[in-house]
């Protein structure tokens, strides 16, 4: 193991493949995964609050939806999955994790649909009608503040940001941080220690 984090850019800890297997409204995933990227060997238990508890979008959406922070791509292919018709961009500063989230489109057969992309390719002027983040928090508050005010003012009017945040990481206090920011945050479940934010404008 070396020193990297799994939010190193290019991970230098050998690639070790292996799959992860879950269950989201009743569809089974198995996606590919690695060393060297968030939770490689099970899906989150964050992600899985998440996906359990948050709307997920309607059968006939189209998005854009945003998965900021995809890692190998849990979020972004649930979401691809349960809206087949939307465009979902997956951003992740990971070369391997967004490598890994390409690949697990093309299993879910959403490759034509899902544009993974590193934060800064994500074209100025798309607007994303959702916005699904477990976002990485052991980047420091004033990197996890930034990554929030770069990506949350890009929601669409009626646009609708569901976050994934344990408690004991700071849940409440960016409940209350975001209200700051003049966002409209309601505390939408809590499961496990995990508070899921449904975030509007
Ligand atoms: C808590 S993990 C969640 C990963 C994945 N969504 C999941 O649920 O398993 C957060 C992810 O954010 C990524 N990340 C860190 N800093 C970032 C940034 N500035 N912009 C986008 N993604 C970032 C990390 O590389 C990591 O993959």
């Amino acid at each position: 193991m070396t020193g990297d984090h799994y939010f190193t850019a290019e991970p230098t800890t050998p690639a070790q493949p292996r799959e992860v297997e879950f269950s989201v409204a009743g569809r089974d995933y198995t996606l590919a995964s690695s060393a060297g990227v968030f939770s490689a060997a099970r899906l989150d238990p964050g992600t899985a609050v998440l996906l359990r508890k948050a709307d997920l979008p309607a059968y006939d959406a189209t998005g854009p939806l945003l998965d900021v922070g995809c890692g190998f791509g849990p979020i972004t292919c649930v979401l691809a999955s349960s809206a087949p018709a939307a465009t979902v961009w997956a951003v992740d500063v990971n070369q391997r994790a967004r490598d890994l989230t390409a690949a697990n489109a093309t299993r879910v057969g959403a490759a034509d649909r899902v544009r993974v992309a590193a934060p800064d390719d994500v074209p100025a002027d798309v607007e994303f009608a959702e916005i699904w983040s477990n976002p990485p928090i052991h980047i420091g508050k004033a990197e996890l503040h930034e990554l929030l005010r770069r990506w949350l003012p890009r929601l669409t009017p009626d646009g609708v940001a569901w976050l994934v945040v344990a408690r004991h990481l700071g849940g409440d206090s960016l409940h209350r941080w975001l209200v700051e920011q003049g966002w409209r945050v309601e505390r939408h479940a809590s499961q496990k220690g995990y508070r899921v934010l449904r975030v509007t404008r």
